[in-house]
């Protein structure tokens, strides 16, 4: 997949749902758990009220639409 930048003032949903990548949502904000994504590579900067603390501790997952990587590299397991 070709690699997408995510600016400051935008999500990862809405960079991956512009460039016509299909991932399930539905909220778009950090509630309902819909757009949960493997994290392959990277540590995600969780902003985000449903993932338990356990969840958040193994950063095997986030939520596309409102977390954000912590490093300049995010790799997901679309
Ligand atoms: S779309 Fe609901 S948590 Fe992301």
């Amino acid at each position: 997949m070709t690699p997408h930048v995510v600016p400051p003032d935008r999500s990862v949903l809405q960079v991956l749902t512009e460039a016509g990548v299909e991932v399930d949502f539905s909220c778009r904000e950090g509630t309902c758990g819909t757009c949960e994504t493997d994290v392959l590579e990277a540590t995600p900067d969780h902003r985000d009220p449903p993932l338990r603390e356990d969840e958040r501790a193994a950063g095997d997952t986030m939520l596309i639409c409102v977390a954000r990587s912590c490093g300049p590299r995010l790799v997901l397991g679309l």
